[in-house]
């Protein structure tokens, strides 16, 4: 097996999956995390980089959003990556990873069993935060038809950063995606602190 030529088929069939994807699973998306989730491989001693490569890149394939189940994800990537001759523990690891590493595990308190899972779940979740956190909140606002802000309801996006995006930082598996987290949640409260001024005239 060329490891090298795996991820490059590996990209090709995300990438074809998700291109033009709107509510923020976009190929731009898969590949923020990729990046994301290589650096912190890179520093973490113990993790498989190749693992935590198909992991990210594989994660939002198929998602529960549009009806998968655990069992179609689990076939879609045993089927292609098995063609590409990968072992069946290599496929294992990388079908648990999209298996397991939604938010929906992470409030759950689901802990997750190997480092390779912590590392692509950091990843994606520093995807939802900070600048790019910030723009992919908007995006699906405008997606779902909601308004950006109403101070009398909480149907909006602003009431996402209080649901989820300002607790994530808290919830990050490793030292240096915690690292990470920081920097951009210190930029999201600064957005907000801002945007509240704004919306009251103030500056
Ligand atoms: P995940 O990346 O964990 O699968 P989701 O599918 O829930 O997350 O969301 C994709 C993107 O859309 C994320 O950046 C998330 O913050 C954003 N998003 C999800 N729900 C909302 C919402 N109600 N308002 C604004 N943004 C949202
Ligand atoms: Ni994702």
């Amino acid at each position: 097996m060329n490891k090298e030529l795996v991820l490059e088929k590996t990209k090709q069939f995300v990438k074809e999956r998700l291109e033009g994807e709107g509510s923020g699973h976009d190929w731009w998306h898969i590949v923020r995390v990729y990046n994301n989730a290589a650096d912190i491989a890179k520093q973490t001693k113990e993790a498989d980089c190749f693992i935590v490569e198909l992991g990210a890149l594989l994660h939002d394939i198929a998602d529960h959003k549009f009806g998968y189940t655990d069992d179609d994800r689990r076939r879609i990537i045993s089927d292609f990556l098995g063609e590409l001759e990968v072992s069946k523990e290599i496929i294992e690891a990388v079908v648990y990873i999209a298996n397991n590493i939604s938010f929906k595990s992470g409030t759950n308190k689901h802990i997750l069993s190997t480092i390779e899972a912590k590392i692509v779940q950091d990843a994606d979740r520093l995807d939802a935060i900070g600048a790019m956190g910030i723009g992919r909140a908007f995006t699906y606002g405008g997606y779902v038809n909601r308004p950006m802000y109403n101070p009398s309801f909480n149907n909006d996006t602003i009431s996402h950063f209080y649901e989820k995006l300002l607790l994530l930082k808290d919830l990050m598996n490793t030292e240096i995606g915690a690292q990470k987290a920081q920097r951009r949640h210190d930029i999201m409260v600064e957005f907000l602190n801002h945007f509240y001024a704004e919306w009251n005239g103030e500056v």
